[in-house]
């Protein structure tokens, strides 16, 4: 088994564009892909669990479901993230508790409960992998978007102590950093309006790379790899 063929991964936020997209040029790799997402209508494929992020319990579920489905865990992909725009002075609790729970403390969590499935899958001689995406804002944080940006920076944050600390259980962990992509999430912002941006990357060119960099063994996927 390489890392991406054969391998069972969980995409979290496959009702997503990006999620969507990388889960399927997953499938073409030969992986065989859970997805999970809040929105059963953008939601397909055989095993597909929906859950919504915010709940506490969603990441134990939707792992705990994902290793049912087909007894093993090679991966796990966290597409999912809301967006906030606007000034700092003006910022909501409830958009910054959106922003953090959705961004930053489910993805810790999914990490959490995938370590002792990931683990087994290590010890099995498979060459497990988590992938995040902070996006540039974790490395660049942005004026009109300090709560999203220090929320991804937080996700960025632990997932780099992880990357060090899960590489001795063989467990591999990277963390995409895009720069703007078009996949439409500035005009779902949970809160203010975006401002005016640059054409920005195309959803498929940006699933390829991180799918390339799963397949070669990459460790870190910074803004400039995109
Ligand atoms: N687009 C960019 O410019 C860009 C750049 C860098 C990084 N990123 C990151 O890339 C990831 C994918 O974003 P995207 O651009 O593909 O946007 P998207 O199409 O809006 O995808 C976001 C996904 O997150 C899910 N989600 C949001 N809140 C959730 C919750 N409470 N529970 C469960 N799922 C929830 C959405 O579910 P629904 O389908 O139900 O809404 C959707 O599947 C996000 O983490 C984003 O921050 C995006």
């Amino acid at each position: 088994m390489s890392d991406v063929n054969g391998a069972v991964v969980l995409v979290v936020g496959a009702s997503g564009v990006l999620g969507a997209e990388l889960a399927r040029q997953l499938e073409s790799e030969g992986a065989t892909v859970v997805r999970a997402g809040r929105s059963a209508e953008r939601l397909s494929g055989p095993d597909a669990f929906l859950a919504d992020l915010t709940d506490e319990a969603a990441a134990a579920a939707i792992v705990a479901a994902a290793f049912g489905a087909h007894d093993r865990l090679d991966g796990i992909v966290i597409a999912a993230g809301v967006v906030a725009f606007g000034p700092v002075g003006e910022v909501r609790d409830d958009t910054l508790r959106q922003l953090f729970e959705t961004n930053a403390l489910a993805p810790m969590r999914l990490i959490r409960e995938a370590v002792p499935h990931l683990s087994a899958s290590a010890q099995g001689g498979g060459k497990p992998f988590v992938v995040t995406l902070s996006g540039i804002v974790a490395e660049s944080p942005t004026a009109g978007l300090a709560a999203y940006s220090a929320s991804k920076a937080a996700l960025a944050a632990f997932v780099q102590a992880s990357s060090r600390e899960l590489r001795r259980s063989g467990i591999r962990v990277l963390d995409a950093r895009p720069g703007h992509i078009e996949t439409g999430l500035a005009t779902r912002a949970i809160a203010g309006t975006a401002p005016a941006f640059p054409a920005g990357l195309a959803p498929e060119a940006v699933a390829a790379r991180i799918v390339r960099a799963i397949r070669d063994d990459e460790k870190d996927l910074p803004s400039t790899a995109f």
